[in-house]
């Protein structure tokens, strides 16, 4: 769907003077009242030094920029096969958030077009894990899976009939059931306004 839109759209790395541009695709994709909540948390994700390594994409048509998504390194406080873990805490890994497609563009593959191009770069960097809270009708077409069932625990509560929006992607074999434990995300994404799908 959206071959010609999806034509002209080009994705990038986001840049420092994109940031204005990112807060606004934030803010008109998640509405008036999350919208500047994600926003903020975009922005102070980008300048949070405990997010870092990051990977922020971009979607632009032409000079607009048109949608964003935000890959933020996570660790994994926990086990390996029942004892104080080595490989969890070396295993890279990261959450994805935000990501936002302008309202008018959605549904056109945009969306999973970011996605995949930041697995695509998290991948070649090396990173084993990638997790995200979000739509369960969306993101297991990418391969993510549901995480807590696997022994990931969010960094706060999911409750149980949410249990499906919290997931994991594995991006290279033999992490998943070798490594779990409680996920630990950068300081500003660490706060409970943000883990409620
Ligand atoms: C979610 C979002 C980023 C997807 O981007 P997009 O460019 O519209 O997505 P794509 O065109 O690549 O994929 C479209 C698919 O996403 C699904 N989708 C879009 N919004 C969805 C939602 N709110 N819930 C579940 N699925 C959704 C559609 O059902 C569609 O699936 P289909 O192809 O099976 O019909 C975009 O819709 C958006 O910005 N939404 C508002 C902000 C938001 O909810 N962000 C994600 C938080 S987890």
């Amino acid at each position: 769907m959206g071959g010609t839109v999806a034509a002209v759209i080009a994705l990038r790395a986001g840049r420092a003077a994109d940031e204005a541009a990112i807060r606004e695709v934030h803010q008109d994709a998640f509405g008036p009242v999350e919208g500047p909540v994600v926003a903020d948390l975009a922005l102070a994700l980008l300048h949070d030094p405990s997010a870092r390594p990051l990977t922020s994409l971009v979607a632009c048509r032409a000079a607009e920029l048109i949608g964003h998504v935000l890959f933020t390194r996570v660790r994994i406080e926990g086990q390996t096969s029942g004892q104080t873990s080595g490989p969890a805490r070396s295993t890279v890994a990261s959450i994805l958030a935000p990501l936002a497609v302008r309202p008018g563009l959605q549904r056109q593959g945009i969306g999973s077009r970011l996605v995949r191009r930041g697995l695509a770069v998290l991948a070649a960097e090396g990173c084993g894990l990638v997790f995200v809270l979000g739509h369960p009708g969306f993101y297991p077409r990418f391969g993510f899976r549901p995480a807590a069932e696997r022994g990931f625990l969010a960094p706060y509560p999911i409750a149980p009939e949410q249990a499906e929006a919290w997931m994991v992607l594995a991006l290279c074999d033999g992490v998943v059931g070798a490594v779990a434990g409680s996920v630990v995300c950068a300081d500003c994404l660490r706060q409970p306004q943000h883990w409620s799908p």
